[in-house]
């Protein structure tokens, strides 16, 4: 079982391995997923306050790099949960005035579900074969 602190919301004992996308929304608190869960919105876009992954998927990595957000926030459809996990999620149906969150997240990260070192991938690392996880 994993510990997830929401900001505003509170803390919730969840499983271990779910998207964190998924488990924000399973505890009532509406994020975006506007791309439903694939690494091209970033409307499940969170801040970490606490238990931050070392690693992220190529995809999700690329994304921020592109946005300018590395090192600003996270995509949490791109997370699993583990640990002890406090985040504050940024865009929510109620505050941006969307209708709905988004599609429905596939249970398996999309587009991939390999996580490298954050700094293998700024070195250009990452691809098949190379300080995969
Ligand atoms: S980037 Fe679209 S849901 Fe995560």
């Amino acid at each position: 079982m994993a510990t997830l602190t929401i900001a505003g919301a509170g803390t919730f004992t969840v499983d271990d391995g779910q998207r964190l996308t998924t488990a924000i929304e399973a505890c009532g608190v509406d994020i975006g997923h506007r791309c439903g869960g694939r690494a091209r919105c970033t409307t499940c876009r969170v801040r970490f306050l606490e238990g931050e992954p070392s690693t992220m998927t190529r995809a999700e990595y690329e994304k921020l790099n592109a946005q300018k957000l590395l090192g600003e926030v996270r995509l949490s459809c791109q997370i699993l949960t583990a640990g002890t996990m406090h985040v504050e999620p940024l865009m929510r149906v109620e505050t941006m005035g969307w209708d709905d969150p988004g599609p429905a997240l596939d249970p398996e990260v999309q587009p991939e579900a390999r996580w490298y070192p954050i700094e293998a991938l700024s070195a250009g690392q990452g691809e098949d074969g190379a300080a995969g996880s």
